[in-house]
């Protein structure tokens, strides 16, 4: 049986509890409709800390107007049995009225400029002032030592790891692994919106960030890359927001794509809607 605790006082005596036994404290922040990519993140909060604790909080001002807040799948039991079979010693379920005590239009914002705002910064504004605003307020209540957070959402955690160093939180963030299907399409709880047949065309996905490394690895130029890529999508059926080939820190590219050439680590990342469906996907290499 996992601690389920739905108010904050009640989570502060469990925290206080655990720190005063000088146990070391993972968190795994989620919005529910778990799957196996995040319960890999609790055995990787599992593994640097003695109790992890997990949320399940579906942040209304991550979302923007036409997204998918009201239709977002909710599973709470599911979430429960998965949590616990995973290893996770607590679950925080907060309330919207326990995480935002002014009401959703008068709470404190967290904006974070450079990093949030390209890419999904641009096709979804305001999105990671949301994130930013929930996840500080997650980390000040729950007050982890190590916070795991999954790559599929790359830009989600390079703006973190931004907001952990500006805002000086004391906790380390662990980075987990993208976890897949057998044909390659990364888990996320907004695959169960794909029909069956948009489901077949979503693997087009990981096939195009594959070859989009390939191509980069063979000398193709990022913009000729990109291109390549978004063509290949949208013959597929997707209507795509980016392909892009970018730095790990997620910086615009200089004009020159010469300068871009030079050896380092590369991210190229995918952002296409399939129907009604947002997806987004990455790939990380080294280009030498
Ligand atoms: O990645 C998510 O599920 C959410 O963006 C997060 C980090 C739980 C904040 O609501």
């Amino acid at each position: 049986m996992i601690d389920t605790i739905t108010d904050l006082p009640a989570l502060r005596r469990h925290i206080l509890e655990w720190r005063r036994a000088g146990l070391r404290i993972g968190f795994v922040p989620t919005m529910g409709n778990l799957h196996e990519g995040h319960y890999s993140l609790v055995e990787l909060a599992r593994a640097h800390s003695d109790r992890v604790i997990s949320s399940v909080f579906v942040n209304p001002t991550q979302f923007g107007p036409s997204e998918d807040f009201t239709r977002y799948p909710r599973t709470p039991e599911a979430d429960m049995t998965g949590l616990a079979a995973a290893g996770c010693d607590a679950l925080w379920l907060p309330t919207v009225e326990g995480m935002y005590p002014f009401g959703v239009e008068l709470a404190s914002n967290i904006r974070l400029p450079g990093v949030a705002d390209v890419l999904e910064g641009v096709h979804r504004p305001g999105h990671f002032d949301g994130v930013c605003t929930v996840v500080a307020r997650l980390f000040n209540q729950v007050q982890p030592d190590v916070a795991a957070f999954g790559k599929k959402d790359f830009q989600q955690l390079a703006v973190i790891q931004q907001m952990v160093i500006d805002l000086a939180y004391p906790l380390e963030l662990l980075r987990g692994e993208i976890v897949r299907e057998a044909d390659g399409l990364a888990m996320s709880s907004r695959n169960q919106y794909l029909s069956a047949q948009e489901r077949a065309t979503a693997t087009v996905i990981h096939r195009t960030l594959r070859g989009m490394r390939d191509a980069t690895l063979a000398g193709t130029s990022r913009l000729v890359v990109e291109a390549q890529a978004g063509l290949a999508l949208a013959e597929a059926g997707f209507d795509v927001d980016y392909a892009a080939v970018r730095t790990p820190d997620l910086a615009e590219p200089s004009a020159s794509s010469e300068a871009y050439a030079a050896p380092g680590p590369r991210v190229a990342l995918i952002a296409a809607r399939l129907g009604r469906t947002r997806l987004i996907d990455n790939i990380e290499f080294d280009l030498r």
